[in-house]
């Protein structure tokens, strides 16, 4: 009998991470803490947050097939939703077959904000600070030599009016500071701090808030792909009505808030869970991709979908994307190390690119179920995976319980724990 090679997804967890060493050519000792050894203590969670008194768990996965301007990447993604490595691995195939992602960054370049208020002159004020534009500069780098030395550093002041307030009109000095590989909250509200002062003086106001914007709208990610119509095909539709479903799919989220949230909550199930994955901070992500998808006034999708001249699928994804790979939990929590090493991204730039693809590639497999047989088929099996498992189902019973669950087209978790009581009768 012919023997066939298992697929990732058949091998035992073990045997999974043994795989994945020899696909990343690390040591085995390297991807351990993916699979919880060492795992995260409680004495180091214990540094790392007040009254402590454990570490949470959460599923760690493996999205594959990603090919990213040009390089194999494997992508580790901490998440509890089922459906979402399936998902954003099943349409990293689907993208290969166009060539893969292509992915580009802006400058790692983070925005601080000083709240200028009491002002009585914002037009000599605002000129007054400007002038001393170079002298704030150098006064903001000194604070972070480190930064400086690896080509960060300050970059520019800019000076904001905000017209309209509860508290009327005021001023606002934004700070823009390169952060090379750190996410850069703290070398950004540290310069603020040490600003302050001087920007007092030299505005004749009163500085309020120092602290850094989660807009980060100059540290921008984007990634695109192209599908090509021969793979969007499958079952009952034609390639045609999968790719202009999906276009038609998108077009609401262009144009309506109450979908484009739903649609940029599936691009943030894939960017969230690579950066929880890797440590990262993805509130600030969250902030940031859903004050830049309202940035024109209106809440909108961001990603944008269309037909290329050949009739393939094109699609793009830009946003926000303020990670680092040095630095906080990126180190401290050994998954989050271990899974940076697995990506082998060596700058958060290229760390952003992942990140972006994995957005694309989700609201993708979003937008395709959507627009075919709708998103619960997919979901079913995985769904009542989860249920079986709520329910108590060990061992086989797990896939047993599911299928049986599935067969009766009610993922229930009474019905759950119902048939686990007649069997273990
Ligand atoms: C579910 O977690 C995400 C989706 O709702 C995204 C979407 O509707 O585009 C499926």
């Amino acid at each position: 009998m012919e023997s066939k090679t298992p697929r990732f997804y058949e091998l035992s967890i073990s045997s999974r991470l043994e795989q994945l060493a020899r696909e990343a050519d690390l040591p085995l000792e390297d991807l351990l803490p993916l699979g919880g050894k060492p795992i995260l203590t409680t004495e180091t969670a214990d540094h790392m947050i007040e009254n402590a008194v454990g570490v949470y768990g959460m599923p760690l996965g493996i999205a594959r097939n990603f090919l990213i301007n040009g390089r194999e990447v494997l992508v580790p993604m901490a998440i509890e939703e089922p459906s979402v490595v399936a998902g954003a691995s099943f349409m990293a195939k689907l993208a290969r077959a166009g060539g893969g992602f292509v992915a580009t960054t802006t400058a790692p370049e983070m925005i601080g904000q000083l709240q200028l208020l009491d002002i009585a002159d914002p037009a000599a004020a605002k000129a007054s600070v400007l002038a001393h534009k170079q002298e704030l500069l150098e006064l903001a780098g000194k604070e972070h030599p480190t930064l400086s030395r690896f080509g960060g550093g300050p970059r520019d002041i800019e000076m904001r009016e905000i017209h309209t307030s509860p508290i009327g009109p005021f001023l606002v000095m934004h700070l823009v500071y390169d952060v090379r590989d750190a996410m850069g909250a703290n070398a950004i509200n540290t310069a603020l701090e040490v600003l302050a002062p001087r920007v007092a003086q030299i505005s004749g106001g009163r500085v309020h808030l120092r602290i850094l914007s989660n807009l980060a709208d100059k540290r921008l990610a984007r990634a695109e792909c192209t599908i090509p119509l021969a793979v969007l095909g499958f079952g009952e539709y034609t390639p045609e009505a999968v790719r202009d479903g999906i276009i038609e799919a998108w077009a609401f989220a262009a144009a309506d808030p109450y979908r484009a949230a739903t649609h940029n909550k599936g691009i943030m199930n894939g960017v969230d869970a690579v950066i929880l994955a890797t440590g990262n901070d993805w509130r600030a992500v969250e902030a940031g991709a859903h004050a830049y998808a309202a940035r024109d006034g209106r809440y909108t999708s961001l990603t944008t979908w269309g037909v290329t001249a050949d009739g393939s699928l094109k699609g793009s994804l830009e946003m926000p994307m303020a990670v680092g790979i040095v630095g906080g939990a990126t180190r401290s929590n050994p998954a989050a190390a271990a899974a940076i090493k697995l990506l082998k991204v060596a700058s958060a730039a290229e760390l952003a690119q992942v990140i972006a693809s994995v957005g694309l590639a989700q609201n993708l497999a979003a937008l395709r179920a959507l627009a075919t047989e709708g998103i619960q088929r997919g979901h079913m099996g995985l769904q009542a995976r989860q249920v079986a498992l709520a329910a108590g189902a060990a061992g086989d019973e797990v896939d047993r319980l599911a299928q049986q669950l599935v067969k009766e087209n009610n993922i229930r978790s009474d019905r759950a724990v119902q048939i686990l009581l007649e069997w273990r009768k």
